[in-house]
C-alpha cells in the first residue's frame, strides 16, 4: 500500500526538530483527523534562500513522511521557488500515496505556505502567488 520511499521517510524522517529564532514558522492542523504539523524555516535575508528547514508533526505516518520529504524539497530553494513544493510535488517525490492519505500531503503544503507567509509578514515582503493560509493555527 505504501511506496518504499514513504516507508523510508516514515521510519527515518529527515529534518525533525525545531529551529531556534526561525525566520518563519507555520503551524497547521486538519480538523478531521486532528493531526498537526509545524514547519520552521531559516532564510538567508540577502539571497532569500532557505538554508534550513525543520518540522514537527503530531500525526499519522503519511503526515510524517510528507513533511520529511517537503523539508528536503524546500531546502536550497528561494522562498519564491518554495511555492513549487506543492502537495502534488511532494507526493510525486514519494512515489505516490494511497488516495485516503492525500490530505496528509496537503497539510505539508499548507505548513510550508504558513511558514512562508510568516516570513513574508515579518519582513514586509510579498511572495507572488502566496495567499494567506487559512489553516494556520498559531503557536498553541
Ligand atoms: Fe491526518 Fe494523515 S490522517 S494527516
Amino acid at each position: 500500500m505504501y511506496s518504499e520511499k514513504v516507508m523510508d521517510h516514515f521510519t527515518n524522517p529527515r529534518n525533525v526538530g525545531e529551529i531556534e529564532d526561525a525566520s518563519g514558522v507555520g503551524t497547521v492542523g486538519n480538523a478531521k483527523c486532528g493531526d498537526i504539523m509545524r514547519i520552521y524555516l531559516d532564510v538567508d535575508d540577502e539571497t532569500k534562500v532557505i538554508k534550513d528547514c525543520k518540522f514537527k508533526t503530531f500525526g499519522c505516518g503519511a503526515a510524517v513522511a510528507t513533511s520529511s520529504m517537503a523539508t528536503e524539497l524546500v531546502m536550497g530553494k528561494t522562498i519564491y521557488e518554495a511555492l513549487e513544493v506543492t502537495n502534488k510535488a511532494v507526493m510525486e517525490a514519494l512515489d505516490g500515496l494511497p488516495p485516503v492519505k492525500v490530505h496528509c500531503s496537503l497539510l505539508a503544503e499548507e505548513a510550508i505556505h504558513a511558514a512562508l507567509w510568516d516570513y513574508a509578514k515579518k519582513n514586509n515582503i510579498e511572495i507572488e502567488g502566496l495567499e494567506e493560509p487559512k489553516a494556520d493555527i498559531g503557536d498553541e
